[in-house]
């Protein structure tokens, strides 16, 4: 167990010098809330409360926090080497989580670059697929396809592709050649779906519009997450990747599927890309990589692309990009305990298991107020509330702090409560998590 932590030891004295991120930091400031311990499927709070996690961190701490076999091969990792330069030199995990990782990715996609986050993932992604076309004599294929809605972390390549209007407007033009597909959200034709929804394959035809627009010869590639996880879970609409792989493969584009969110196991398989037996081109990952605990991400790529980069000199470096930390080794040793830990505990299988339990637990939020949608897969869920007119996000932000101050940790974006439990979640912590946010709903205005 955790040493049990006091209020005074908790509480820095001043908190004006930490700028939050994507935080209001002065109503925060006013009201803290700090977390200080984790095991399992719980947080400790500051003022010494079990937090239920229906978050899983920030869909990250797939196994459950505090977990001793991620926190001894950490250790040990510290111990033995404590950092090695990623450039022009090697150390063993790192190779070892490539194969790890190249061995649950769909078949032929067994090449891994790794980076820090999953921004960073997604930026090195757009970059590969701008430079890999260029390599093969198609270089006028610049163009970044995203789609509306899409979050793909906050680098500028990221920013620019993303869709969500907040994240986007405060920045300037962004990144210029970039184009976005429609989201796929319809309240109207799929609310209360419970799995992928009925009405949208047809949603993918934007891409045509796209090409006629701009021009196949015009376009690197197309990303987007195959489940959109930060704007509030949007499950693909049945048939709606198949024909996006269609258009992709009719036209030369590549295929990135953003799966920070849903990879290692959170829509019950390894990736959603297995899932949903689509393969693209390339999957972005972190978050779950190394259970959340040491930053890492990953960019898993089809063999034919990286055979495109192993060209020229055989000395020549053939790709100008990398960080410092790029497979650092402290999260390779997560990672690898990470990986083995999904697999002796068999969670991708248990999510999948776990799933009609988990849909049937928060459709019986349905008719509670406010609710005007529900939707999951896997073990993510979203539950959607109508705005306060005038004051979209605002409903969503209270449900927030009620929910927590009665002991549950879920995560809402805008009036939309997502949850995310860790694989680990029993039935009737789920049960807690539904039972905790009709309440909340019942006394929300
Ligand atoms: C789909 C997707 N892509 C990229 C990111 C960015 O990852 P990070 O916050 O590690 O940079 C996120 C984060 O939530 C995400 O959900």
């Amino acid at each position: 167990m955790n040493k049990p932590i006091t209020t005074a030891d908790a509480q820095p004295n001043n908190l004006d010098a930490y700028w939050m991120p994507f935080t209001g930091n002065r109503q925060f400031k006013k009201q803290p809330r700090m977390l200080v311990a984790a095991e399992g499927m719980h947080y400790t709070s500051h003022d010494g409360r079990q937090i239920l996690d229906a978050a899983a961190g920030m869909w990250c701490v797939n196994a459950g926090h505090g977990r001793r076999e991620i926190l001894e091969a950490v250790k040990a990792q510290v111990a033995t080497m404590d950092y090695a330069p990623p450039f022009q030199m090697g150390h063993p995990l790192a190779f070892e989580v490539a194969a790890r990782v190249a061995r649950i990715a769909p078949a032929g996609m067994e090449r891994v670059f790794f980076t820090n986050s999953g921004s960073e993932a997604v930026d090195t992604a757009l970059k590969i697929a701008i430079a890999y076309h260029r390599l093969r004599g198609e270089g006028t294929r610049t163009r970044l396809i995203g789609r509306e809605r899409g979050y793909h972390g906050v680098g500028f390549g990221g920013t620019s592709v993303g869709g969500i209007s907040s994240n986007r407007k405060f920045f300037g033009p962004l990144l210029n050649g970039v184009d976005h597909l429609r989201h796929t959200h319809d309240l109207a034709k799929n609310a209360y779906s419970r799995g992928q929804p009925e009405h949208g394959a047809d949603l993918a035809e934007d891409l045509e519009r796209l090409v006629a627009l701009h021009d196949a010869s015009t376009i690197a590639c197309v990303i987007v997450e195959p489940m959109a996880g930060s704007t509030g879970v949007l499950v693909p609409p049945k048939g709606y990747l198949e024909r996006l792989r269609q258009i992709c493969d009719r036209h030369g584009i590549l295929l990135i599927f953003d799966e920070v969110i849903t990879g290692f196991g959170r829509v019950g398989k390894s990736f959603a890309a297995t899932r949903f037996a689509i393969t693209p081109d390339i999957i972005t990952c972190a978050k779950g990589l190394t259970n959340g605990t040491v930053p890492m991400g990953g960019v898993i790529c089809k063999n034919a692309i990286y055979e495109a980069f192993m060209q020229g000199p055989e000395w020549a470096v053939e790709l100008f990009h990398g960080y410092t930390y790029t497979a650092h080794p402290l999260a390779c040793a997560a990672s690898l305990a990470s990986l083995d830990l999904f697999e002796a505990e068999k969670l991708f299988e248990r999510t999948l298991e776990l799933q009609p339990y988990f849909e049937q637990a928060v459709h019986s939020l349905k008719g509670a107020p406010h609710v005007v949608d529900i939707r999951n897969i896997g073990l993510v869920a979203g539950i959607e509330m109508a705005p306060r007119p005038g004051e979209p996000g605002k409903r969503g932000f209270d449900a927030f702090l009620k929910i927590y101050e009665k002991g549950v940790l879920p995560r809402v974006t805008g009036d939309i409560i997502a949850l995310s439990p860790p694989l680990i979640v029993e039935r009737p912590q789920i049960d807690r998590i539904v039972e905790t946010i009709g309440q909340v709903l019942r006394t929300l205005n």
